[in-house]
Parts: structure tokens; C-alpha cells; sequence
């Protein structure tokens, strides 16, 4: 959690860093601050709340060059002006930023309140600051890297960090161990942030940084480093995103636009054709680094995921079974390593995540690693933790998704496994003609979304019509079960309306008792071998006076029939109907959202890359 930005070059460094910091405030929102030196002093500004509180107490004259940025999720003190970073050492010399989590802070601050330094915050980063200016002072050398790298020898935990010196105008250090950082090379300006999407804007050159790795950055230059004082050869390389794919454009928030996105994200996920071999019926995805030996051999799969991707991973374990006949299931990660799970040798493992920093999956990933077993990652953020931690894997390539609720990157996990599933079944039991099949209905798949997504002025009206209720029940059967789920997550964290997705089977197993007059009801009733019961559910609401909308791709009239509100989309095989499904719901809890007026990009106590346990 949290976002960190620094900045060295020509610009005014508060407007570059505000720019980046509005860019990573889906990593944290609940305060921020920003740092710079300006006449051999470091000047410190920082608000509980939005950005937008940073902004009115920035003073427009001072045009600093070389300053650091914090955007904050609260874990260690309360949400106040004090505990926001950047936060400034006792003697005023050396300011910092942290991502992560000190684990022995404790100990480490009563060691530096023993040597007479006084803090300021309740929060565990602090410490890192009177570290580093008690090495300074205390070196003959004086030597910045030196004071850092020290403290961080010191530190136990997770870190992104960022340093500013008053006796080094133009000089930043940075360093990592868990949390992520890269550098971003511009044309005479450096950046270095917790993501890309802090410096798209205006370089596309970046370098990412590996644990335990540290970065000197002076004007035009910047080195990496170990902890041991090593040089590490590191070069910035063009990313494909670009600046466009990380603003709003014409849409009024980053949601609806990365809904808006996903034809485009799922024809990339796809390759845009380039990873299907549609003669041959199948999939190619080099990123596994396995050999077609390998790949025979395994037995069983394993999804490790939270959230969102959880639910696309129930998706991809369903499409695995049904197409492959491997046996396949999708595991909550943050379970997994507390119950002594048995990983077994034949059983191949995906970390599904966007952003490839989320702490519960990578423990997950571990506890598989030290037990000898095999995990690949189906991830979005190139370049993070899990990327480089796994094996090998698949880019999802959603492109920035920076609104805090996923949307484009469930899709492209959903698609990736889908590809997975045609080469593990093609390699057993799927035949030529059912490969073929399969291939030409997902490429068909985007542009049937972009008529799905026409029917966003009829679900505006009916997200208007439901808005005084309180509780909805999203209900699908088979391979719509996970979808049910997603829907209702969507709805309860962007708009905080109650919403519970069941098994359509499983709603006289309890949910029922929830229902009574007016009790609203999404159905997804996809046509397919679970149409009739999925009708028969309908019915169970319906004789209790429930109301119903459904989602459906059916022309049955018996679902009109029974349903008050019915949202159309487009025919396609039942094991694909989800990839069209997702979009009503998605919409549907956006215009919930906006009616109530929540702030839908950044939904309170939330966080994007959720890097604490
Ligand atoms: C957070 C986000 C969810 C996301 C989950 C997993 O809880 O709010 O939208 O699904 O983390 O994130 P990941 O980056 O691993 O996909």
C-alpha cells in the first residue's frame, strides 16, 4: 500500500510530483505529503485526505527541482497531518518516503529516543529517517550512500524508500526490498516511483529495481547498486504503455473507462491473435519456459489469488476441467500457507494477480517454492514482485488499471487462462475441430462486448430504478457461479451498497431466507445446460415476491416473463458467456456508484496493491 514518487530535473518539482502522486492515489488515499529542498532547506508539506487537500497548501513560488512524494494507506498511526510522510529526521538534514512495513521499528526508535532523537509521528517509516541522519552525522566521510546503506542493514521488513539531504541539492536515494520502485529515465530529468503510471506521462523509459537493490540518482545520471555496495548493470527500457493509457480521456473516472477498455484489453491478452494458432486449435505462450514434456506430466492445477482475480481464477478453473478434463480449482492465497498444504510434485501452480504485489499471493507463491513445487504467475504489472519471483508466466497486458475495484484485468485473467486451458487441452483430450471452435468464438468475443456495452444507458435507468435498496443477491450457476460473485463484490465496493453472489442452486440453502417483497435479485441465465434450473431459482424468488433482474442471452420469453428487468448480451458458447456477462454487472455497480455520488475510483478503506497480510 502507499505510493512513492521523487523527482530530479529542469521541471518544478512539486507540480511533476503532485502529477505523479495523483497518478499512484490508488495505492492510497487517506493522506499525503510532498518533500523538496528549497534554499538548503527542506520544505515539507502534508494534508489528511485527498491530493486535492496537498494542493491548497502548496505555495506556488518555490520552484524546487529535486523533491520526494508519498501518497498513504494507513497501517502504523492514525490518519492525521503528523503521520503522513515525507517525514524529516530530528536535525532536519534527510526527509523520506516508505512503502512497507518496518517490522522492528519498535526496538530501532527507542534506540534512536535514547540517542536524543525526538519523532514526530506514530508511524514505523520515521525511524528510517533518524537512522539515516544519525549515520551521517556520526560518519567522518559524511557519505549519503553509506548513511543509507547502513540503515538499511538495519531494517527488518519490507520497503520502498526515497531519501532527500539538505547538503545534497541534487541527489536522491532510493531502495526496495518487497515493495516495488523504478526508475523512469526521462529527457534530462529522473524519476523514481512505486509504478510507471507515476512518470507515463512524460517517460516511457523505465528501469525496475530488485530487492535489495539500491539507486543513486544525480542530475542525469542514476546507478544501481546492492546493498553491498556492488554496481548492478541495470538499462531503462521503453515500456508499451502509453501516457494516454493512463489518463481518464473523456470518460468521468478511471472505472467506466477501463470497462470501456476491455475489448481492446482482452484482444491484447489474446495477442491480438498472435498467441492462438487457430490451424492447430490451440494456444502458444512461450512464457511458460516449460517443455510440451512438462507440461504433459502435470496433473493437476492451481490457481493462488485474492479478490477479483480469486473469482477469474474460479473462472479459469472451471474452463480448465471442462475443456482440458485436468483437474483444476482456485485457492484464496491467504489461506493456503496457514493450513500445511501438501504441494504436490505433478501439480502446477498459477499466481493470478494485476498487480503481481499483492503480500498474500506472493506468501502463497513461497510456501509452494520452499515445498519444491512449480508456480507460474497470470499477472498484469510487468515487472513486479511476482513476475520476477515466479518461473515463468503470462502478461495479462490490461494495460494501467488504475481505478482501485478491477474490471480489465479480471477480463484478461479470465482470457488467459482460457488460452491455457486450449493448450492443456489440446495436448489431451480436445479434438482438432473443438479447438478450432473454441478459437473462433473467444476471438469473436471483443467485438460482442462492444455490443454488450451499448446497453449502458438501460442499465444507467436501472441502476436508477433499484437505488433505494439496500441489499441485492447475485445468483449464477456452473461457470456464471464466479461472475455472481465478482458482480456483488463490484457492487459492494464501489458504491458500498450490500450485495452477497450465491450459487443460483444454493439459494433455498439459506439466501432464501432473505428474500421477501421487493427483495432485488440479479439472475445470470445464460442459455446452456443450466438454463431450465437457473428458471426454476427465478421462480423461487418470484413466489415470494422478490424482483428479479436478469442477465441474460436467452430469447426464452419465460425469462421476461419472470424477471422485472432483463439486460441482453449478445449469444456465445456457454463456457464463454462469462467474458460478456461481467460488463452489465460491472456497469451496473458504476451507476449505483455515481447515483449515490461514492467516490468510484478510490472506495473508502480500499486499496489497489494491498502489499500487508
Ligand atoms: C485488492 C483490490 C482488488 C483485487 C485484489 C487482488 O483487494 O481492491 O480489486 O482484486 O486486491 O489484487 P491483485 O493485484 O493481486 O490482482
Amino acid at each position: 500500500m502507499c505510493g512513492i514518487v521523487g523527482y530530479l530535473g529542469p521541471r518544478k518539482a512539486a507540480e511533476v510530483l503532485l502529477q505523479g502522486l495523483k497518478m499512484l492515489e490508488y495505492r492510497g488515499y487517506d493522506s499525503s505529503g510532498i518533500a523538496y529542498l528549497w534554499r538548503n532547506q527542506i520544505k515539507t508539506f502534508k494534508k489528511e485526505g485527498k491530493i486535492a487537500n496537498l494542493e491548497t497548501v502548496l505555495p506556488e513560488a518555490q520552484a524546487a527541482h529535486c523533491g520526494i512524494a508519498h501518497t498513504r494507506w494507513a497501517t502504523h498511526g492514525r490518519v492525521n497531518d503528523a503521520n503522513a510522510h515525507p517525514h524529516l529526521s530530528a536535525n532536519g538534514r534527510v526527509s523520506i518516503v516508505h512503502n512497507g512495513i518496518i517490522d522492528n521499528y519498535h526496538a530501532l526508535k527507542n534506540e534512536m529516543i535514547q540517542k536524543g532523537r525526538e519523532f514526530k509521528s506514530e508511524t514505523d517509516s520515521e525511524v528510517i529517517a533518524h537512522l539515516v541522519e544519525f549515520y551521517l552525522e556520526e560518519s567522518i566521510t559524511k557519505d549519503p550512500e553509506e548513511a543509507v546503506r547502513k540503515t538499511l542493514a538495519r531494517l527488518v521488513g519490507t520497503y520502498g524508500i526515497i531519501v532527500l539531504f539538505t547538503d545534497h541539492p541534487e541527489l536522491l536515494i532510493g531502495a526496495k526490498n518487497g515493495s516495488p520502485l523504478v526508475v523512469g529515465q526521462g529527457d534530462g530529468e529522473i524519476f523514481l516511483a512505486s509504478d510507471p503510471a507515476a512518470f507515463i506521462g512524460s517517460t516511457r523509459n523505465a528501469a525496475f529495481l530488485e530487492d535489495r537493490e539500491m539507486v543513486i540518482i544525480r542530475k542525469n545520471e542514476w546507478i544501481t547498486k546492492t546493498l553491498q555496495n556492488e554496481v548492478v548493470a541495470r538499462e531503462a527500457e521503453a515500456l508499451s504503455w502509453s501516457a494516454e493509457a493512463a489518463s481518464m480521456g473523456e470518460f468521468p473516472h478511471y472505472f467506466v473507462k477501463e470497462v470501456f477498455e476491455q475489448p481492446e484489453a482482452m484482444r491484447r491478452a489474446l495477442g491480438h491473435g498472435g498467441r492462438l494458432l487457430p490451424d492447430f486449435g490451440t494456444a502458444k505462450l512461450g512464457g511458460l519456459n516449460m517443455e510440451s514434456r512438462d507440461l504433459l506430466d502435470v496433473k493437476r492445477v492451481v490457481f493462488l489469488a485474492m479478490g477479483s482475480a480469486m473469482y477469474a481464477a474460479q473462472v479459469g478453473a472451471y474452463l480448465l476441467e471442462s475443456v482440458a478434463r485436468i483437474p483444476a480449482q482456485a485457492e484464496d492465497a491467504s489461506e493456503f500457507r496457514y493450513r500445511n498444504p501438501i504441494v504436490e510434485k505433478d501439480t502446477l501452480y498459477f499466481a493470478v494477480s494485476q498487480s503481481g504485489e499483492t503480500a498474500d499471493t506472493i506468501q502463497a507463491i513461497q510456501e509452494v517454492q520452499q515445498r519444491g513445487g512449480r508456480v507460474l504467475g497470470i499477472v498484469n504489472a510487468v515487472g513486479s514482485t511476482m513476475a520476477r519471483i515466479c518461473k515463468g508466466g503470462v502478461y495479462i497486458h490490461a494495460g494501467p488499471e488504475i481505478s482501485v475495484t478491477s474490471s480489465k484485468a479480471f477480463l484478461g485473467q479470465m482470457t488467459i487462462t482460457a488460452l491455457l486451458a486450449l493448450l492443456f487441452g489440446r495436448m489431451r483430450i480436445l479434438s482438432l475441430s473443438r479447438g478450432k471452435e473454441i478459437i473462433d468464438n473467444l476471438m469473436n468475443i471483443p467485438q460482442l462486448q462492444e455490443i454488450a456495452l451499448q446497453q449502458s444507458p438501460h442499465i444507467h435507468n436501472l441502476a436508477r430504478k433499484y437505488i433505494a435498496n439496500k441489499n441485492f443477491l447475485y445468483m449464477g450457476r456452473g461457470i456464471q457461479y464466479p461472475i455472481a460473485i465478482e458482480g456483488a463484490l463490484k457492487l459492494k465496493e464501489i458504491s458500498y451498497v450490500h450485495a452477497e453472489g450465491f450459487s443460483s442452486g444454493g439459494l433455498k440453502h439459506g439466501p432464501l431466507a432473505l428474500v421477501g417483497p421487493g427483495t432485488p435479485c440479479m439472475f445470470i441465465i445464460t442459455e446452456g445446460d443450466s438454463f431450465e434450473k437457473v428458471l426454476g431459482n427465478m421462480q423461487e424468488v418470484k413466489a415470494r415476491d422478490g424482483r428479479i433482474i436478469a442477465v441474460t442471452n436467452s430469447d426464452d420469453p419465460r425469462v421476461s416473463l419472470l424477471a422485472d428487468d432483463v439486460i441482453k448480451v449478445p449469444r456465445t458458447e456457454e463456457l464463454l458467456a462469462p467474458f460478456l456477462t461481467l460488463l452489465p454487472l460491472q456497469l451496473f455497480a458504476y451507476y449505483t456508484a455515481v447515483e449515490l455520488g461514492v467516490d468510484v475510483d478510490r472506495p473508502r478503506n480500499l486499496a489497489k496493491s494491498v502489499t500487508t497480510e
